[in-house]
């Protein structure tokens, strides 16, 4: 049954009235995709926890295991496709002349839906970046063995790294300060699929509300987000984002 009711409607009046809109979305954009989230079941590998292997100390004491866990996450990634709800996405895009997606999301998926205006809060599994030379680079297509030596920066010789905001680090430089700036002016913002438990992200969505943004939020589960929301589409996006992106005027 297609996705429909009254917070459906009250979703695309907002929308339909906004001049511009912020899109921020979590892991759970991309569920339907087959690719697992952070919090919740299924997010284990070997019986480690994001949380232990995302970080700069973890790096330091086992680069081997950090890049098997990440060869791992990527082949998940390169074998999924978008989902309806990228796509939805996307095709808002369209829609707005002042238009912006934040992704907390590492997995390239908004940009193979089509998504252009957007901003990788926490980076892309698909790049490197030297910790020598700082030198950012597209990683090979082939992901290759899990269990391969961890990769080495071809003009200097140093340790590669993947190009991901770790827990403990600052963002990559002008990222937040674009996305608060965008949301501050926003006329609607549209959460999808995050936790709201990682901050900054989340501080986003709360602070464009603040200035004057409608906030729409969808996510099965509720959070911190969809309670101060003032629309909450308690649905998967894949259903509730394409049911939206119909009821909006051409
Ligand atoms: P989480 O794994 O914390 O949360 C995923 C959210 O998606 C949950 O609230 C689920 O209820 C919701 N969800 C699940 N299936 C859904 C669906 N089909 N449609 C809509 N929502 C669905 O993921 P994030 O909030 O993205 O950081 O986590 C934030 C950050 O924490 C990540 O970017 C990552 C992690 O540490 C880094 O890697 C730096």
């Amino acid at each position: 049954m297609a996705f429909d009711g009254p917070d459906l409607d009250r979703a695309a009046e907002i929308l339909a009235g906004a001049e511009s809109l912020l899109v921020l979305t979590g892991a759970g954009v991309s569920a339907e995709s087959g690719i697992p989230t952070f919090r919740g079941a299924g997010g284990l590998w070997r019986n480690f926890r994001a949380e232990e292997l995302a970080t700069p100390e973890a790096f330091a004491r086992d680069p081997g295991l950090v890049w098997s866990w990440y060869r791992w996450r990527r082949r998940i990634c390169l074998e999924a496709s978008p989902n309806a709800g990228h796509l939805a996405i996307a095709g808002l895009e369209d829609r707005f002349p002042s238009f912006l997606l934040a992704t907390q999301n590492v997995d390239g998926l908004h940009r193979r839906a089509s998504s252009r205006r957007m901003l990788e809060l926490h980076g892309s599994i698909h790049h490197s970046r030297c910790t020598g030379c700082g030198t950012v680079a597209d990683l090979p297509a082939d992901p290759g063995p899990e269990d391969a030596p961890p990769p080495r920066c071809a003009p200097c010789g140093g340790l590669l790294r993947p190009h991901i905001v770790w827990f403990g680090e600052g963002y990559h430089e002008g990222v937040l300060e674009t996305a608060f700036a965008f949301a501050r002016t926003a006329g609607a913002i549209l959460v999808a699929g995050t936790s709201a438990m990682v901050w900054p992200p989340a501080a986003i969505a709360l602070d464009g509300q603040a200035h004057g943004a409608a906030l729409i939020d969808v996510n099965p589960e509720e959070t911190e987000i969809s309670r101060a929301a003032d629309v909450w589409l308690a649905a998967p996006s894949g259903e509730s984002l394409p049911a939206l992106l119909a009821r909006l005027p051409r």
